[in-house]
C-alpha cells in the first residue's frame, strides 16, 4: 500500500497514529538537529521530521532526497510544537520511521510552489509541472467541477448528450477550417469542426429534441487572451421552441452555475437589442457593470468652427464621475491611451466640471462656459466629474469611446471580478458586409433565421434584416451566442444565394443539410456558451489559457510537446501531399 492518508488529510484528531504518505518533496530543511520535508500531492502539503535520533540509514536516504523526488514515508502522527495555520495539515507532523524514495527528479525548472519564480514561456514548456502547483490545479478542478454542475442541470432538462465527429466537412463560423488530409481519399481534405452546427441541426431533424455537449471545436484565427485554436463550447440545442424559450433555459443554466460555483444570486438577466447596445456602449458585448454610458452630442457641439467636431460624423462623450481632479499627466496618459494604434483615436477633448460650477476644458478656445454647461448637462455632469469626448467616424469612434469607457471603469476600480452581470444582447443585424469582398457575411451563421418582420427587406435593403440571434454578456465577455434556425429548405436556399454562394457551391456544401430539412425538420434553436472563457470568467482570470490543461501560445503553438511540426516525407507521400515552402 503506497499510502494510508492523502497529504491533506492528518489533523491533530490523528495524533498517535501510524500513517503512510506518499508524495513529493517541495522543499527539504536541514536544521542540523533535524530536518523537516514539506510533503506535497493533490490534496496538500504534510510536514515530515526526521530527528537527530534516527538511524544512519534513514538520515542518509533522507540526505539524499531533492525538490520533486517522489516518496514514500512512513511514520507516527504528533503534533507540532510551532504550527502552521496556514495549512490544514499545520497542526501535525509526521515522525518518519522509514523513506522509500519511489522516483528521483532532475533539479525543476522553476519552483513548484503557489508562488513561481518560472516566467510563462518555460512554465508552458513544463506544463506538467505547473500543473502541479495548487493555483494551476484548481482552475482544472473548478473546470471540471462546472463540468459536472452542467451535465448536472441538462441532464435534469431531458438534454440528450451526444457525441459529434471530428472529422467532418466545413461548418463556416466565421473562422478558418483546420484541415486534414485523407490518406484513403487521395486529394481529399476533412475539415475540424469549428462547432458542431450542422449535427446539433439534423440531430433536432432525428427528433432528439434536446440535445447538448461538452465539444472541442477548432477555428483557425488570430489569437487574443479570450481566443484559442482549439476550444470548448457546451453546445445545445433545442426543437419546438421559440427564441424566449432558449433565453429562459440558459438563463436558468447560468443563475445555476453561479449558484453553485461562486454563491451567487443574479437579479436580473436585462435584454437589450444589439443597435441600443451600440448607441449605449458602443459594444455588442457592454460590461455593465458600471454605468458611463455614451452621450451623442454631435448636435450640441457642432457649430463652433471647431474644426475637429464640425467634420466629425459623430460625437461622442462619457462622463467619469469625479475625476475632475485628474492631473495633466493622467489626462496625458488618457490621449496616449486611445492614439494607441488599436484603438486610432486621433485626440481626446476633455471638461473639468470643477467644483465651484465652472468649466475647465482643452477646447475653451471655441467653446463658453454657456456652451460648455449644455454638454455637462447632456452627460448628466455634476461638479468634480470629468467629461471626454471623442469624435470621427461613427464605427471607430464608438470603439475607441468603448476601449476608454472600459480603461475608465479599470482605473476607478468598477470592474469588480466577485460582481457578475448578465445581459442577453438580442436582435443582432442577419448580415454583415465585407468591404474587402464586396459582398455581405451571416453575422452569426448562415443557419440563422430572419425576423418574420424583416422579411420584406431581405430583397431590398438586405443590411438592415435582423435575426433572432442572441448573445449571452457577462461583465463584457462574450460568453455564449445563438440563434432561432431556418428550418425550410426555400429559405435556407434563399439565405445562401444572399450570401453570394451559387445554387452548385450551396448544393456542395450543405446538399445534405437543405435535403434533410426536406425530411420534416421541426423548428429549432440553440446556442453554443464558450466553457473556457465561462471557467476563466468564474476563476476571476484574465486569459483562458489559465483554464484550459494543456492551451497553446499565442503563436497557436504547444510548446511543450513543440507543435505544429514538420512531418516525415513517408507521411506526406503517403497523403500524395507535396511540400512547397515559399519564400517571402
Ligand atoms: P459562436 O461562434 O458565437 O457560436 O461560438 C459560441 C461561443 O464560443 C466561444 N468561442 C471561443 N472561445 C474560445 N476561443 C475561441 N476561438 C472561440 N470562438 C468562440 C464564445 C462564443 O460565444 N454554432 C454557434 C452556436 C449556435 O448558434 O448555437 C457558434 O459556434 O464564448
Amino acid at each position: 500500500m503506497y499510502r494510508t492518508h492523502t497529504c491533506g488529510e492528518l489533523r491533530l484528531s490523528n495524533s498517535s497514529q501510524e500513517a503512510t504518505l506518499s508524495g513529493w518533496v517541495q522543499r527539504v530543511r536541514n536544521l542540523g538537529a533535524m530536518t523537516f520535508v514539506d510533503l506535497r500531492d493533490r490534496y496538500g502539503i504534510t510536514q515530515l521530521v526526521i530527528d537527530d535520533e534516527s538511524s544512519e540509514e534513514l538520515k542518509s536516504l533522507v540526505a539524499k532526497l531533492g525538490r520533486e523526488y517522489v516518496i514514500q514515508a512512513k511514520g507516527v502522527v504528533r503534533e507540532r510544537s510551532s504550527k502552521n495555520n496556514k495549512i490544514p495539515t499545520g497542526e501535525v507532523e509526521l515522525e518518519v520511521k522509514e523513506i522509500t524514495i519511489l522516483n528521483e527528479s532532475v533539479i525543476p525548472p522553476f519552483t513548484i510552489e503557489d508562488e513561481s519564480d518560472g516566467g510563462d514561456e518555460i512554465r508552458m514548456k513544463y506544463r506538467y509541472l505547473d500543473l502541479r502547483r495548487n493555483p494551476v490545479r484548481n482552475n482544472m478542478i473548478l473546470r471540471a467541477t462546472m463540468a459536472h454542475h452542467i451535465r448536472n442541470y441538462l441532464n435534469g432538462k431531458q438534454f440528450i448528450e451526444t457525441e459529434t465527429p471530428v472529422l467532418i466537412k466545413s461548418t463556416p463560423e466565421g473562422a478558418r477550417d483546420f484541415i486534414v488530409p485523407s490518406r484513403m481519399n487521395q486529394g481529399e481534405f476533412y475539415a475540424l469542426p469549428q462547432s458542431p452546427q450542422v449535427f446539433k441541426q439534423l440531430l433536432m431533424v432525428a427528433g432528439f429534441d434536446r440535445y447538448y455537449q461538452i465539444v472541442k471545436c477548432f477555428r483557425d484565427e488570430d489569437l487574443r487572451a479570450d481566443r484559442q485554436p482549439e476550444f470548448t463550447q457546451i453546445d445545445c440545442e433545442m426543437s419546438f421552441v421559440e427564441q424566449d424559450d432558449i433565453l429562459n433555459t440558459f438563463e436558468g443554466l447560468t443563475r445555476y452555475l453561479l449558484k453553485e460555483m461562486k454563491n451567487v444570486e443574479v437579479d436580473e438577466f436585462p435584454r437589450m437589442p444589439y443597435s441600443e447596445a451600440i448607441e449605449r456602449y458602443g459594444s455588442d458585448k457592454p460590461d455593465i457593470r458600471f454605468g458611463m454610458e455614451f452621450n451623442d452630442i454631435s448636435e450640441t457641439v457642432k457649430g463652433n468652427n471647431f474644426k475637429v467636431f464640425d467634420d466629425a460624423e459623430y460625437i461622442g462623450a462619457i462622463c467619469a464621475e469625479g475625476c475632475a481632479t485628474y492631473t495633466r499627466k493622467q489626462l496625458d496618459g488618457l490621449t496616449n491611451f486611445v492614439k494607441k494604434p488599436q484603438i486610432g483615436a486621433k485626440g481626446l477633448v476633455y471638461v473639468k466640471c470643477n467644483e465651484d460650477g465652472s468649466f475647465k476644458s482643452s477646447v475653451d478656445k471655441f467653446y463658453s462656459q454657456e456652451d460648455i454647461k449644455k454638454w455637462a448637462d447632456q452627460c448628466d455632469a455634476k461638479a468634480g466629474d470629468l467629461i471626454l469626448v471623442l469624435s470621427g467616424d461613427k464605427g471607430h469612434t464608438q470603439n475607441a469611446l468603448c476601449e476608454l469607457r472600459l480603461e475608465m471603469g479599470n482605473q476607478l476600480g468598477l470592474r469588480d471580478k466577485n460582481v457578475f452581470k448578465p445581459l442577453w444582447v438580442v436582435d443582432f443585424p442577419l448580415l454583415e458586409w465585407d468591404e474587402d469582398a464586396k459582398r455581405f457575411h451571416a453575422m452569426h451563421h448562415p443557419f440563422t433565421s430572419p425576423k418574420a418582420e424583416d422579411y420584406h427587406l431581405l430583397e431590398t435593403d438586405p443590411g438592415k434584416v435582423r435575426a433572432n440571434a442572441y448573445d449571452l454578456v457577462i461583465n463584457g465577455v462574450e460568453i455564449g451566442g445563438g440563434s432561432v434556425r431556418i428550418f425550410d429548405s426555400e429559405l435556407q436556399s434563399t439565405m445562401f444565394s444572399l450570401l453570394g454562394f451559387t445554387k452548385e457551391q450551396a448544393e456542395y456544401q450543405f446538399g445534405f443539410l437543405m435535403n434533410a430539412f426536406k425530411y420534416g425538420a421541426p423548428p429549432h434553436a440553440g446556442i453554443a456558451f464558450g466553457f473556457d472563457r465561462l471557467a476563466s470568467l468564474f476563476a476571476g482570470l484574465d486569459s483562458i489559457r489559465d483554464v484550459i490543461a494543456f492551451p497553446k501560445n499565442n503563436s497557436g503553438r504547444d510548446v511543450m510537446i513543440d507543435s505544429p511540426s514538420i512531418i516525415a516525407t513517408e507521411q506526406l507521400d503517403e497523403l500524395s501531399l507535396k511540400l512547397e515552402v515559399k519564400e517571402d
